[in-house]
């Protein structure tokens, strides 16, 4: 394969910030969302389409919205949805795994926020490259000097801007482009933009004395000036390394600045990257079909045990019908029935390409973290499993359901809902989050899914860190321990810490045992 032509990518933000809003915009653009409207796929893609929707209707599973294809200037471009709440899961992280870069978007009245740190030090992690897009231009924001600074300050990244307000809220008069020199101007009562561009052949260029007010021209004139002699000019390898972001200013709901970002993408954002493996990092123009499963979503409906395993395609093209053997079971899978996600104008085609997402379904046999290969012998590593940051005894209220119990707590361990852990002393099984939503979804399921009636006590521990070391010092470790000892579902020996200062304490202690926040699946 020579230049690949898929650019696959994830959108990081804070909620509200406006990443509904940019999705919408950015397949529109790309012609879309169109087709999810659309009632009958014509012609070859009907196939395609009703695969899905048939997996959709039948099994009460939406995948459409965890991958979303749209194509443009013979690119292909796969983004893949973070859920987007308050609190996140395993699952957000892990699809920042599948990823080759990410746009951040950050609303221009309140800038950095936690969510949007949080997930950037998770792309930080794997130095996945990120444009930045500052949204809401529209409406009165801080001071794009000090937004730059932030995200330089905060993130410790080189910002370079790319683009340029003439103004914020009531005086926005448009976006200025310094690569093409254009200039967006809103249009009508909604200030929206329609298409209105002038073309300039740059800031000297007296055309804009026609298309801005006087205060806009000179404000553009002198902020525009400053800021492409403050900051160092786009560096197309610092930006891959991930040590520099380039930022587009916009307003996703006004239609400012969505264009550019898509080409941006389109220029800048790498193709598939060399994957992390053991034995070898995976080269994406590699012959053999591998991949790795990022996400398995079950089915909310409890008569159907189906589950959809997401893969992304790391190297070779995959074929419908196609033999792979997963790392967990180690037998071979024929994969018959792949959902794969289709832009608009690709004629039906039964392969993917590497950056491309996979749909398998399958009833449990895969398992986050799978690698998928036609060849066995390769293992992606890298996909964490993160400490939990809230842990929960679980009660049984009906004790004959014992064995159900378990079940479900494996079931949602294996799919990277919760994690569970079972204590070497007593009977209370511990169950481990990283946000508070994944509590509320364990319950619901445990009640909906395996008819199981329990409850969440507080423990007596508030997080957890694998162990690792020789025999000796583990049994050591064990012997002063042993009250605060589980296993995790595969059988990995964790220590639970009463607080993040015993952590501390234990881990100085203790320099013969490694402590681990995160394992590797
Ligand atoms: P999220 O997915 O990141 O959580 O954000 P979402 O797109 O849902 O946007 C959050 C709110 O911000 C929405 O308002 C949306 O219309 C608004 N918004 C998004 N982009 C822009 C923009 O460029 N300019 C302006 N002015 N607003 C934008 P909403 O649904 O009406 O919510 P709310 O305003 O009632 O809170």
């Amino acid at each position: 394969m020579t230049q690949s032509n898929r650019r696959t990518f994830a959108i990081i933000s804070h909620p509200d910030a406006g990443k509904t809003t940019l999705t919408e915009k950015l397949l529109l653009e790309g012609g879309a969302i169109h087709l999810a409207g659309e009632v009958k796929a014509r012609g070859a893609n009907r196939r395609a389409r009703s695969d899905w929707m048939k997996i959709e209707q039948q099994r009460g599973i939406s995948v459409t919205s965890s991958v979303m294809t749209f194509e443009r200037g013979g690119l292909v471009f796969n983004l893949l949805d973070t859920p987007g709440h308050e609190d996140f899961s395993e699952d957000t992280y892990r699809t920042l795994t599948a990823v080759d870069s990410a746009v951040m978007v950050i609303d221009a009245a309140k800038g950095i926020e936690p969510q949007t740190r949080k997930l950037f030090e998770v792309c930080r992690l794997r130095n996945v490259p990120i444009i930045t897009f500052v949204n809401k231009v529209d409406r009165e924001g801080r001071d794009p000097f000090a937004l730059l600074d932030e995200v330089a300050d905060a993130l410790a990244l080189d910002v370079v801007p790319m683009s340029w307000p003439v103004g914020m809220g009531g005086q926005f008069e448009g976006i200025y482009a310094f690569e093409t020199g254009r200039l967006m101007r809103p249009t009508g009562d909604s200030r929206a933009f329609e298409g209105d561009v002038v073309e300039t052949t740059g800031l000297d260029d007296a055309v804009l004395d026609t298309a801005l007010s006087p205060q806009g021209a000179a404000l553009l004139r002198e902020e525009a000036e400053l800021a492409q002699g403050g900051y160092a000019a786009f560096d197309l390898e610092a930006y891959r390394a991930g040590d520099m972001t380039p930022v587009y200013f916009g307003s996703a709901l006004k239609g400012f600045g969505v264009r550019e970002l898509i080409e941006a993408l389109g220029t800048h954002a790498p193709g598939p990257r060399p994957q992390p493996a053991e034995p070898a990092p995976v080269e994406p123009m590699a012959d053999d079909v591998t991949g790795f499963i990022f996400k398995v979503q079950a089915n909310m409906d409890p008569n159907h045990r189906d589950r959809i395993a997401f893969m992304r395609l790391c190297s070779g093209t995959f074929r419908r019908g196609m033999k792979l053997t997963p790392s967990g079971s180690g037998k071979p899978i024929a994969v018959h029935s792949p959902i794969l996600f289709f832009a608009r104008e690709r004629e039906l085609a039964d392969t993917a390409e590497p950056g491309d997402i996979i749909g398998i379904p399958n009833h449990g046999t895969l398992r986050v973290g799978d690698t998928l290969a036609e060849k066995p012998g390769v293992r992606f590593t890298g996909l964490p499993n993160f400490a939990p940051e809230i842990l929960r005894r679980v009660v049984l209220k009906d004790p004959t359901k014992t064995k159900q119990l378990r079940k479900a707590l494996d079931d949602m361990a294996e799919e990277g809902v919760t994690q569970v852990f079972y204590p070497e002393i007593g009977s209370n099984w511990i169950i481990g989050v990283v946000g508070q939503l994944q509590l509320e979804v364990l319950l619901s399921r445990l009640e909906v899914e395996y008819k199981v009636d329990a409850a969440l006590e507080a423990a007596p521990f508030e997080t957890a860190r694998w162990i690792s070391g020789t025999a000796e010092a583990m049994a050591a470790f064990a012997s002063i321990n042993r009250g605060a000892l589980a296993k995790d579902r595969d059988g990995n020996p964790v220590w639970m810490a009463k607080s993040l200062w015993d952590v501390g304490y234990v881990t100085e202690r203790n320099p013969d045992i490694r402590f681990s926040a995160t394992r590797e699946r």
